[in-house]
C-alpha cells in the first residue's frame, strides 16, 4: 500500500495545529520548484563497509523501501562495493554510484578507476570534489576535468562544494563557493549542465553532528542557483537539482528538504543505517502546495 506519507509530514510540521509561517511558505514554494527538478537522496558511505556488509545492507533496505516515488535514490559506495551494490539493487528503484574518478580515460594511472569503469560496473552516479578528497590535495581543476571525463562516459556527477568554519566567520562563504563552482563547472555547455547535480556540504557540518540550520543551508543553496542562473540562464537553474550534505539525519532532514532551494540530500553517516537512510527518503516526500 502506498501511504501518503506527506499527510504524516504536515502533522509533524504543525505547531499548535497550525503550520508555521516558514512552513507555509516553504510548503508553497515546495510545490512551485517541484515542477521543474528532481528530488534525490543520495548516501556517501565513504571509507565503509565491505562487498559482505553490502550485501547485508542493500537485503535489509530492500525490505524497508517505500513503494512511491517522490524522489530519486542513490548510493555512493566504495569502488570494490559497487558489484555487490549493482547485483544486490538490480531490480529496485537505487541507483548505485561511485565515490571518485580519475580524470583520466585510461593508461598508466595505478590505483585509479576511469568513469567509463564505473558505467560499465553498473553506476550511473559519481561524487566529485568532496572535501575530503580536497583535504586529500583534489585541485578545482582536478575537480573540472573529472566532471568533463565523468560527463563523457554518461555518469551523473555530484559536484560538491563548502566552506570551513573560519571561512564562513569571516563572510566568506558566497566568494568561496562562487568560485568553487565557477571553477568546478569550467568549460561545460549549457546543454550537458542538467546532468550535474551539485551538494553543498559545509566542511564544518561533516561528520560533527553539527548542521547547519535549514535557513543557512538555504541561503548558500539559493546562493549556488543563482550562480547557475547567471552562468546558464534561469531555465537550467531552475531546472537544476542541489543538495544539502552535512550530518544530514533522520531527525533534521523533514525541515532542511522543505527549504525551496534544497532538492534533497548527500548524506554520510545516516545513510549506512538502512532505516535512518529511509526515514531520510520519506522526508523528502513533501507536502506539495
Ligand atoms: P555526514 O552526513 O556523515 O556528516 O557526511 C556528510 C558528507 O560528507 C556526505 O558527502
Amino acid at each position: 500500500q502506498v501511504v501518503p506519507t506527506y499527510l504524516l509530514r504536515v502533522r509533524t510540521c504543525l505547531r499548535g495545529g497550525r503550520a508555521s509561517p516558514a512552513c507555509r511558505i516553504a510548503e508553497r514554494e515546495r510545490g512551485m520548484n517541484r515542477k521543474y527538478r528532481k528530488t534525490l537522496i543520495a548516501g556517501n558511505w565513504k571509507m565503509n563497509k565491505t562487498p559482505t556488509q553490502t550485501k547485508a545492507f542493500m537485503t535489509e533496505l530492500k525490505g524497508l523501501l517505500p513503494k512511491g516515488r517522490w524522489c530519486d535514490i542513490a548510493l555512493c559506495v566504495p569502488a570494490v562495493c559497487i558489484p555487490a551494490a549493482v547485483r544486490a539493487m538490480r531490480e529496485t528503484r537505487v541507483a548505485i554510484g561511485a565515490e571518485n574518478c580519475s580524470a583520466h580515460t585510461a593508461g598508466a594511472y595505478t590505483g585509479e578507476i576511469a568513469a567509463d569503469m564505473l558505467v560499465d560496473a553498473g553506476c550511473k552516479y559519481v561524487i566529485l570534489g568532496h572535501s575530503e578528497r580536497r583535504a586529500m590535495g583534489e585541485t578545482d581543476a582536478d575537480v573540472n576535468a573529472k566532471l568533463h571525463t565523468a560527463l563523457d562516459a554518461g555518469l551523473i556527477p555530484i559536484v560538491c562544494c563548502g566552506e570551513t568554519l573560519a571561512q564562513r566567520e569571516s563572510g566568506v562563504t558566497e566568494e568561496w563557493i562562487t568560485m568553487q563552482i565557477k571553477l568546478a563547472l569550467a568549460g561545460v555547455p549549457e546543454e550537458k549542465i542538467r546532468r550535474i547535480v551539485i551538494a553543498y556540504e559545509p566542511i564544518w557540518a561533516i561528520g560533527t553532528g553539527e548542521t547547519a540550520t535549514p535557513e543557512q543551508a538555504e541561503e548558500v543553496c539559493q546562493h549556488i542557483r543563482t550562480i547557475i542562473r547567471k552562468r546558464f540562464g534561469s531555465k537550467n537553474a531552475r531546472a537544476m537539482t542541489i543538495l544539502y550534505g552535512g550530518s544530514m539525519n533522520e531527525k533534521n532532514a523533514f525541515e532542511l528538504l522543505a527549504q525551496p532551494d534544497i532538492d534533497g540530500g548527500l548524506i554520510g553517516g545516516a545513510s549506512l543505517v538502512p532505516e535512518k537512510f529511509v526515514r531520510i527518503i520519506e522526508d523528502a516526500n513533501q507536502p506539495v502546495g
